[in-house]
Order: C-alpha cells, then structure tokens, then sequence
C-alpha cells in the first residue's frame, strides 16, 4: 500500500552540503515529498522528538548533536515507505550500510549518521505531525 514515511537530513549532512544530493537520491528512489522544510530544533525540541531514547547512553550527545546545527524535515510517500526508506538509507551505523545507501555515502559516524528514518507507521505519523501541520501536508 501507498503509505508515508519521516526523515530529517542531520546537522552534518546539511553542513556539508548534501541536502540536494540526499533530496535527489530519495526523489530517485521513487519517494514523492509531502512536506518539506529547513529548520533548527532547540534542545529542547530535539530531546522531545527523541523522547523514546530517553533511557539510553547516547541520549544526550544526540540532543545535543541534533540542536548543533540546521536540519531538514520531510514527509514522503511511496507503497511500503517505511521498510523502503530504511532500505535506500542503510544501517544506522554507517560502517555497517550497505554500499550505494545515503548513510554509506554521506554519514560520518553512528551519531552524526546523515539522516533519520521512521520506524514504524505510526512512528512515521507521529514524527511527520511533530513538524508539520495537516494544511502544510500535500
Ligand atoms: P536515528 O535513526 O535518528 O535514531 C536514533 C539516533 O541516535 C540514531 O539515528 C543516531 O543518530 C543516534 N545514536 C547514537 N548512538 C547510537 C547507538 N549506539 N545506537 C543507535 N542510535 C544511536
């Protein structure tokens, strides 16, 4: 079925330079973009969004890191989006993605791996309405 998916690219990657190489890989890959923007979280926010990592050692490093710097919010749709996009991202440690995947390409560590990918569908709602309301969703 034709579902959505969230993604944000990641303060290093939009530091780099690679919000349009990322954006032109995903379009690529057949994903169409519901939503899209360029925006900067606050600790704050950044702690909320990741709220489900509360728990773990890296969780404040990664609030940290994803407050550093601007990001890139989008929806995206395309039959199975979830399963789909992790696939064309690759493993959330980039030593370990598969060759050809944005985070082989464009990662720099298991932190500061590029981009963020939905879990789950109701992840993927969640997450797409942390950012965007229902009349910036097209
Ligand atoms: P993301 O898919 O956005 O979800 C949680 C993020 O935590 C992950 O990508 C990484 O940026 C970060 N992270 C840092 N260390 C780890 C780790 N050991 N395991 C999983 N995620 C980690």
């Amino acid at each position: 079925a034709t579902n959505r998916t969230f993604t944000m690219i990641k303060p290093d990657a939009v530091q780099d330079g690679n919000t349009g190489n990322i954006l032109a890989d995903i379009e690529k890959a057949g994903f169409r973009i519901i939503a899209l923007k360029k925006t900067r979280l606050t600790p704050e926010r950044a702690g909320k969004f990741y709220e489900v990592h509360k728990e773990r050692p890296f969780y404040n490093d990664l609030v940290t890191y994803m407050s550093s710097g601007s990001i890139v919010a989008a929806i995206l749709e395309k039959d199975n989006a979830v399963a789909a996009f992790r696939e064309l991202i690759g493993a959330t440690n980039p030593a370990q993605a598969a060759e050809g995947t944005i985070r082989k390409k464009y990662a720099k560590s298991i932190e500061a791996n590029a981009v963020h990918g939905s879990d789950s569908d109701e992840n993927a709602q969640i997450e797409g309405d942390f950012y965007f309301p229902a009349d910036e969703q097209f």
